[in-house]
């Protein structure tokens, strides 16, 4: 069978207009066009409750990538790529719509094999899966594939159920559990980084690292994502799932090879090596805050509870810091610290490792006051680099030094970089899960995160807030195990 027999034919969105299509799926998409990737007899079917037409969505489409089409070879592009669309008005309880969509697969052609992106809230998923199973959607087994948005389930027990059910329903080889993080080209950098250096690797331990930093930061607020994010939180958003996979990437083994379930193994080992966090010490180990209203780059933002639909009283937290150690031979005693929020002062997605200071003041006796330590910074955005933090000599008669910062971007000027949603679309469209996450990865995460999520459930009244446009509560300073620990905001 040649490659192109397997590939899919139809790819259907559900959740078409929502807020991750829009943002996320369709311009990936269309770069995934633009490239050529996309083979010829591959349809788009775009599901959604909306009452449009295929012209309305056409239209709708067309304003989404208007930034994308600067040159006319990119109008010959976009036309290729809504020649490609088909809607659906559906609604994704009623099996109706199911049939309707069955028949609207590949129609005239024996080609049956689809994707299905479940763009759409978490709480639908179970839903649309049993429905898909009714009309025979599973199967060609083989072949047909779900793509599952994090997070995956609302605690422990949820992705349990939802993994039961969805193993009732398909196989593993057809599920994909999206976590887009892992698509992000500095992520796929750090196992190049680690690996394939060796001058790296012998100082990544506790013998030589003070401790971890990894900061997902973002000016922007919940966009009008309120009814799923009001619900989630920034603990369930971004910390159980994309910080977590940023830290299995900093602290796992090699792997044996590069393929998809040794790289989940050994991801899997430093998550089961995470030390539980006993419930009372939830508050030494985790922080939350929510954002009021402030400033960021001169714009008035409103506060969290004024967002549309957030309830005015919501404790929600759209901010999340937390401690946690690895218990392994590499890492016993090295802390991690991890944090993310909304309404910073701007976007910074980084992982900051701090060697630890040198074992002796050589230089106590000269006008160094003292000396601080090594850092090595990882960019993720919006700049993809690396730095390394050297002391060097002043030139000078005095013993003074200054810190260098040994600085490269993973771009030559004339590269540009893609959104990750575009490679791991790709691989679903291939037919690769290296980079997506395996059950017992979102498991293990959830077993981490789940004593601060029923701690936090429990304590409602109260919660911290943060002004928008600073760089959270002052609260998460109490996290450091030491005084000489700071949180490193910027590169
Ligand atoms: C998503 C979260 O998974 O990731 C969002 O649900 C967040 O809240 C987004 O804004 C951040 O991803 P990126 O790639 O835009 O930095």
């Amino acid at each position: 069978m040649s490659q192109s027999e397997n590939l899919p034919c139809s790819f259907v969105i559900f959740g078409a207009t929502g807020d991750l299509a829009t943002h996320k799926l369709l311009p990936a998409l269309f770069d995934l066009e633009n490239a050529g990737r996309l083979a010829d007899n591959l349809s788009l079917i775009a599901f959604s409750r909306r009452d449009w037409t295929t012209d309305d969505w056409l239209g709708h489409t067309r304003a989404i990538l208007q930034d994308k089409v600067s040159q006319p070879s990119h109008q010959m592009v976009l036309d290729r790529f809504l020649a490609r669309f088909h809607y659906l008005r559906g609604d994704l309880n009623d099996a109706e719509s199911y049939r309707t969509l069955a028949a609207d697969l590949a129609p005239g052609s024996t080609c049956s094999r689809t994707v299905f992106y479940l763009a759409i809230r978490p709480a639908d998923f179970v839903a649309v899966i049993k429905n898909l199973k009714e009309i025979g959607l599973n199967e060609p087994r083989g072949m047909n594939r779900v793509v599952i948005e994090k997070p995956f389930g609302e605690d422990l027990e949820s992705a349990q159920v939802l993994n039961r059910v969805l193993h009732q329903h398909f196989d593993e080889e057809q599920i994909y559990r999206i976590d887009h993080f892992l698509g992000k080209e500095t992520v796929q950098n750090l196992l190049v980084f680690r690996f394939a250096n060796t001058l790296i690797e012998p100082l990544w331990n506790r013998n030589f690292i003070d401790h971890v930093q990894i900061t997902v930061a973002e000016s922007i607020g919940i966009e009008k994502r309120a009814g799923y994010y009001d619900r989630a939180g920034a603990l369930r958003d971004m910390l159980q799932n994309h910080l977590m996979q940023l830290l299995t990437v900093v602290a796992m083994e090699p792997p044996p090879a590069l393929e998809a379930d040794a790289l989940r193994d050994e991801k899997v080992k430093v998550l089961r090596s995470i030390r539980p966090i006993a419930k009372r010490a939830v508050h030494a180990h985790a922080v939350r805050a929510q954002y009021t209203h402030g400033n960021i780059s001169g714009q008035t933002v409103a506060s969290y509870q004024q967002e549309e639909n957030v309830e005015p009283d919501s404790i929600t937290e759209t901010f999340v810091a937390a401690k946690f150690y690895i218990d392994n031979w590499r890492w016993r005693g090295v802390p991690f610290y991890l944090r993310t929020g909304k309404r910073m002062p701007k976007q910074n997605s980084m992982i900051a490792i701090r060697f630890r200071h040198p074992p002796q003041q050589l230089f106590r006796e000269t006008p160094l006051e003292s000396i601080t330590p090594n850092w090595v910074l990882l960019s993720i955005q919006p700049e993809e680099s690396m730095r390394m933090e050297i002391h060097v000599k002043q030139p000078g008669l005095d013993m003074n030094t200054r810190v260098m910062q040994m600085n490269a971007s993973f771009l030559r000027t004339d590269e540009q970089t893609l959104d990750a949603y575009e490679a791991l679309l790709l691989d679903v469209i291939e037919g690769d899960r290296s980079l997506f996450i395996r059950f017992d990865e979102a498991e293990w995460a959830w077993r981490v995160i789940d004593p601060i999520l029923k701690f936090w459930t429990v304590e409602r009244e109260y919660i911290p807030t943060y002004p928008a446009g600073s760089w959270g509560p002052a609260e998460a300073n109490r996290l450091f195990d030491s005084d000489d620990q700071i949180w490193r905001n910027e590169l």
